[in-house]
């Protein structure tokens, strides 16, 4: 027995299987970490920008209630001086904005003069909304370099309505860099974690896969003609019973694939015997002319006696390979088992006579059945037929019939050399004689009782055998009187 293992065998490349373990395992990893990536990064940008915007917009709206009455009364230098030290204090660049959008202050003194085109100005001078604010990564608006920046807008207001807008411009660097390195350590814990994952689902996979793998691998090897290869039957479940299953099966084909070549072995043989002996009683014929007249018809005669032996080897076979390929059916019709026994009894007494044997009929009138006559009759012919040709000189010969209950019963017994134990169980095998040389003799090939069986079990019936080795042997036919056919696997 050939045991498949892992490492004989060679790999197989990812099957589909695999791949899709190993795509859904990423799927479901991906798309969770997708939601908890949006979630976090939102979470904490939020957290971050709330923060800041709470920071921002109270120090614009404190300065902005500061520096509108200065703007209103115009007092520049002061609004200037504020705005710087403001600024310096915050860290950050305040302008202030006139209704029209020109810059007219600006503590980086870079952009006076110039309009300002950013919405959260225009949020406050068009909108009319008291304060705005907005992140810009990169700056933009003329107020900042590349540098991201948060922007909060505050509405100047004097006795007599809007006078314009104080422009807060903070470098918010530090807060974008926070965030991007929150986003870059969950994309590495997520690379990790898919990682991780694509190897899991590897392993997993692997591990579901491999009996199927090794199976298929054993299938290709069976159908390449080896049916000694096996499978491990591992694991559980399912998979485990399809081990199970296949093993059992290679075991089947197995088998009987040695009982076919051991039939083709035996068969030949069989068959060679009388070619062989046929040969060498011609060639005496040939090559002695002057043969006399008598012992060249001896010759002739023993010829003919190997023909009828080799006709009937090759008739048994041919209905045994007919039966084997269930393709002998049966013509079951009602007919008489009293006259089948009474037949076989009649034509067998004169071979039994030439052995001063008796043969003796106990036969029950009136049992008939549902059978196919021509196969029955085989039947009683063989048992009766092996009854006189195992049993010596003078013995006796016992043939019976009779019904009981929906079931027809034939004995044939005889007080001859009897079967050995422990050939009981193989005497209704192809071939099998118990004493080769002397059933070779007596024309037998060993086909007989198979053929009972056979038959017997096509009628639906059972054959069994009791006998003691020099005391006698009994064969028992029970037959269905309603014939069920039954087919023989
Ligand atoms: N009544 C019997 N008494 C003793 N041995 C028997 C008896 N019937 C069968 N056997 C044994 O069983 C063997 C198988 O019988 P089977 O009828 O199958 O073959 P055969 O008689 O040798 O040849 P064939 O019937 O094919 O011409 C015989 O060779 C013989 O050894
Ligand atoms: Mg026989």
């Amino acid at each position: 027995m050939v045991i498949i293992s892992r490492t004989r065998t060679e790999r197989l490349p990812l099957d589909s299987i695999r791949w899709r373990i190993v795509l859904a395992f990423l799927l479901v990893i991906g798309f969770s970490f997708a939601v908890m990536y949006l979630l976090l990064t939102g979470y904490v940008s939020n957290y971050l920008y709330q923060q800041r915007i709470r920071q921002d917009s109270l120090s614009a709206e404190r300065l902005a209630t500061t520096v509108a009455p200065l703007f209103q009364s115009a007092a520049s230098d002061s609004l200037n001086d504020t705005l710087i030290s403001a600024g310096g204090e915050l860290g950050g660049r305040f302008l202030v904005i006139d209704p029209d959008g020109k810059v007219q202050f600006d503590s980086f003194s870079r952009a006076l003069g110039t309009r300002l085109q950013l919405p959260e100005v225009l949020d406050v001078l068009t909108g009319g909304e008291a304060g705005s604010y907005g992140i810009h990564l990169s700056g933009s608006g003329g107020v900042s370099g590349e540098e991201p920046v948060a922007v909060y807008a505050s509405r100047l207001v004097g006795p007599r309505g809007s006078l314009g807008v104080l422009l807060y411009v903070a470098q918010v660097g530090e807060m974008v860099e926070s965030l991007n390195a929150v986003i870059f350590r969950l994309t590495m814990v997520f690379a990790l974690v898919a990682l991780v994952a694509v190897i899991a689902a590897l392993v997993f996979s692997g591990v579901l896969t491999r009996p199927v793998n090794t199976l298929t691998q054993a299938t290709r090897r069976m159908g390449k003609g080896d049916l000694t290869v096996r499978v491990p039957e591992k694991g559980s479940g399912e998979l485990k019973n399809l081990a199970r299953s296949y093993n059992w099966m290679a075991e089947q084909l197995e088998t009987l694939d040695q009982s076919r070549s051991q039939f083709v072995s035996n068969a030949s043989h069989e068959l060679r015997t009388p070619l062989a002996s046929m040969k060498v009683l011609l060639e005496n014929v040939l090559y002695q002319p002057d043969m006399p007249a008598e012992i060249r018809t001896e010759f002739l005669t023993d010829v003919d006696g190997e023909i009828d032996r080799l006709a009937n080897i090759v008739s048994d076979l041919l209905l045994l390979s007919r039966m084997d390929n269930q393709k002998l059916e049966l013509h079951p019709v009602t007919m008489s088992l009293t006259a089948t026994c009474e037949e076989t009894i009649r034509l067998l007494t004169p071979v039994a006579e030439k052995k001063h044997q008796t043969v003796t009929g106990r036969i029950q009138q009136g049992v008939t059945i549902t059978g196919d006559p021509d196969r029955l009759k085989q039947v009683v012919y063989n048992l009766t037929e092996n009854a006189i040709k195992y049993t010596p000189e003078g013995g006796v010969i016992t043939v019976t019939l009779a019904r009981r209950g929906r079931t027809a019963v034939v004995t044939v017994r005889d007080n001859g050399i009897g079967i050995p134990k422990a050939d009981l169980p193989r005497i209704f095998d192809r071939f099998y004689r118990v004493d080769k040389a002397r059933s070779r003799e007596s024309g037998g090939t060993g086909l007989g009782l198979s053929i009972v069986r056979q038959m017997v079990q096509l009628s639906g019936g059972q054959v069994t055998v009791e006998s003691e080795e020099g005391q006698g042997s009994v064969f028992t036919v029970t037959l269905p009187v309603d014939g069920k056919e039954k087919r023989v696997s």
